[in-house]
């Protein structure tokens, strides 16, 4: 394998996932650079994009791997698009990261395919709700705001009445809500499960403390690491896959009738995984770019001209 530059796109150089990405691409003989999202320039002409960074051409780049935070989701996914225009590998493509970004449009185009997921109501109307919440089989309801991280604004709500006002409340505050069947059965635990290329390299549970249903790390769940059946495998796999997702995190949730897929991310945060399971997913990650970028050796290298 030829020696690679690889660009990280990340604001956070001392962030752990851009780290050990970095450590990984180094210990494989590549070069890595930590390149500050919000510091190109993007710059179109006809019949020629050209990139910037920190005023200077950005030059021979083989690869990037986007870590674009959902603070700079507009401005990231254009810099990756511009690298797209240039012919660069981008592990993760704009449109697919934009696909994942947005919770509705995730799950409205998982649910074309045989993806497990938990029914989900989006309505703008107060004076639906009461029948939104009967069709996904409530109450209890989950409302989630669509824009919530780290378990805030998820809201189990017990009653119509409750799920009402929530939901109120949110739209009061101009926010988009989901409503969505409560897997009871789930007992505050979920599934995440990491796939690189076409394979789940890595999964854990994440388990809620004692009297709460929301299982992230940030309100004090626990992860463990697991092996993950083969329907739950199949199930993140076709995820990434539908979504054209080469890196993803993938949260499922157990329930009786099999997988369900809450949520997919296309930059999965490496620590929690990395840390649980053993599992060098950066590494991973890298290897996966060699095998993109290494030329097909059944084909002829093409004639000189
Ligand atoms: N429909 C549901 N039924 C049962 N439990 C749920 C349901 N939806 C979410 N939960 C629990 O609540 C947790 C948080 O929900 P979710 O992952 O949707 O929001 P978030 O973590 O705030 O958002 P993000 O994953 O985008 O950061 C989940 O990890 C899961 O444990
Ligand atoms: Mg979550």
């Amino acid at each position: 394998m030829e020696v690679m530059r690889l660009v990280i796109l990340s604001r956070q150089p001392a962030l752990y996932s851009t780290r050990v990405l970095v450590e990984a691409a180094l210990a494989r003989g590549h070069q890595a650079d930590v390149l500050d999202t919000l510091q190109f320039d993007i710059q179109v002409s006809k019949r020629n994009p050209e990139l910037f960074y920190q005023g200077q051409p950005v030059g021979h780049v083989d690869a990037v791997i986007p870590r674009i935070g959902a603070s700079i989701t507009f401005f990231g996914l254009a810099v990756v698009r511009q690298f797209e225009m240039l012919g660069v590998y981008c592990v993760n493509e704009s449109q697919a990261i934009a696909r994942s970004r947005d919770k509705l449009r995730c799950l409205q185009i998982l649910s074309r395919h045989d993806i497990g997921m938990p029914p989900t109501v989006y309505t703008r109307q107060a004076e639906h709700v009461p029948s939104c919440i009967e069709r996904v089989d409530g109450p209890p309801v989950v409302v989630k705001l669509l824009e919530g991280t780290q378990g805030i604004g998820v809201v189990l709500a017990e009653s119509t009445p409750a799920a009402a006002s929530v939901i109120e409340a949110f739209h009061g505050l101009e926010q988009n809500i989901l409503i969505q069947k409560f897997i009871r059965e789930s007992n505050g635990s979920d599934i995440r499960a990491v796939v690189v290329g076409r394979r789940v390299v890595a999964a854990m549970r994440r388990q809620a403390v004692a009297g709460e249903f929301r299982s992230n790390i940030h309100r004090g769940g626990k992860s463990k690491k697991i092996r993950l059946p083969a329907d739950y495998r199949k199930t993140a796999q076709a995820a990434a896959r539908v979504l054209g997702l080469r890196v993803a995190g993938v949260d499922m949730i157990e329930s009786k009738d099999g997988p369900m897929v809450m949520e997919v991310n296309s930059s999965p945060g490496l620590e929690g995984i990395q840390k649980t399971t053993g599992v060098d997913v950066a590494e991973a990650i890298i290897e996966h770019i060699e095998r993109e970028l290494r030329p097909p050796a059944h084909r002829a290298a093409p004639a000189s001209v």
